[in-house]
């Protein structure tokens, strides 16, 4: 038996497609015996750290998102940090700039904006949405939040598409819209390569810096190298440093995993969004006291996750509902860091502040929350789901 083969077989063996997160059956995995395969293979190959499969990963992504270029890291919160760090560097945002951040959104996605040096504005989201909506004097970030494309407008705007793999806004993959954007391929999300990101950017200058930025703050990726190599001659280009970068690289084994997931995106996210559809109507149905959250007009919702709003007079609190639920197995969590200015860390974020009300943002911190969503779910979950619900109240 060759070694191609042995590695097969014990992948086979060995492989359950099943898995908790956290304990818990909130998702199946996307990461196949297709990608434990590679990622053995790239082990046993020598080369482990970033090389030839996080570049063919990054042109894969970038073809699949519709950009010019991507750049492959470590996780989705060090591909925001590393995309505003760039967005900066190449003068497209200034340092101390106010950043406009929706309330509700990842903890990273606010964190990030204040490490990089802006000053992060928090605004409401809109109720339909639960995304930052209208069109703004100021830079804005757009979280996709659980795969619902955010409309917001502004001078630039930056996305924060973590979990918004293969969704749309019109005629734009989500990702492709602003002046760049940041994926995440932890875990539970559509394409994973157990952690990792992605910053996605037409511009070349944009990712020339966000290679730097990424590792080290050196020249070695970069398409612009022979130039700044040549224009800085007595120092050797192997160890030559052009951005006060950070060490956010990922491994060799991230690529292989990448390259063997971007070919299902358009598979798993069709079998998702056909989900999201059939969850919202049946649940409406209902006619309980909460509301799901339809695809909006002019988008394609990617389906991370399940959101739902208890209703203010409802006879349950979220607390007992999600209690009800997981003791049937069906895994909640809060809508992502729900109202962030009501976290303990928010006092902690240099130079944030809240602007305006934020009432969509404080019923989701008190009333919100979600459950899993997955390619591989199928009737049984929705029924499971239903049944959870109508026994809840
Ligand atoms: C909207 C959003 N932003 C940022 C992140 C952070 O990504 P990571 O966990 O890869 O750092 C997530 C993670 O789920 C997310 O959903």
């Amino acid at each position: 038996m060759n070694r191609s083969d042995a590695v097969r077989e014990l992948v086979k063996a060995h492989f359950h497609l099943e898995t908790d997160i956290d304990g818990l059956p909130l998702a199946v995995s996307p990461i196949g015996p297709d990608e434990i395969e590679a990622a053995i293979e790239t082990l046993l190959s020598g080369w482990m750290t970033m090389g030839s499969r996080v570049a063919a990963f990054e042109e894969a992504w970038a073809e699949a998102v519709g950009t010019d270029h991507a750049v492959c890291v470590n996780s989705g919160s060090s591909a925001l940090l590393v995309m505003l760090t760039a967005l900066i560097e190449t003068g497209v945002l200034e340092r101390g700039q106010e950043m406009i951040v929706p309330a509700v959104g990842w903890s990273t996605s606010l964190f990030t904006v204040a490490q990089a040096g802006l000053h992060p504005v928090l605004v409401d989201v809109g109720a339909e949405s639960l995304c930052l909506e209208g069109e703004w004097d100021r830079p804005v970030m757009a979280v996709h939040l659980l795969g619902c494309p955010s409309r917001a407008t502004g001078p630039v705007v930056v996305e924060d598409a973590c979990g918004a793999h293969g969704a749309s806004l019109g005629n734009r993959r989500a990702g492709s819209i602003g002046a760049a954007s940041a994926f995440s391929f932890f875990f539970s999300h559509h394409l994973s390569t157990i952690e990792g990101g992605m910053v996605n950017t037409n511009s070349e200058a944009v990712a020339n810096a966000a290679r730097s930025v990424r590792a080290h703050g050196w020249t070695r990726e970069r398409s612009d190298r022979a130039r700044i190599n040549a224009a800085n001659a007595e120092i050797d280009p192997r160890f030559l440093f052009v951005s006060a970068g950070y060490n956010l690289r990922p491994t060799e084994i991230t690529g292989a995993m990448g390259v063997c997931q971007v070919p299902k995106l358009e598979a798993f996210v069709a079998k998702r969004r056909a989900n999201h559809h059939q969850w919202c109507e049946t649940i409406s149905e209902l006619n309980l006291p909460l509301r799901v959250f339809p695809e909006l007009p002019g988008t394609e919702h990617a389906a991370f996750a399940f959101p739902m709003l208890l209703d203010a007079d409802a006879s349950v609190d979220r607390q007992a509902l999600c209690a009800a639920l997981e003791a049937r197995g069906i895994a909640t969590r809060p809508i992502s860091g729900s109202n962030l200015a009501r976290q303990p860390a928010f006092g902690r974020v240099p130079n944030a502040r809240v602007e305006g009300n934020t009432p969509v943002a404080d019923a989701v911190h008190t009333r919100g929350f979600f459950v899993g969503q997955s390619h591989a779910f199928d009737h049984t979950h929705l029924e499971r789901l239903v049944d959870g619900l109508k026994a809840s109240f």
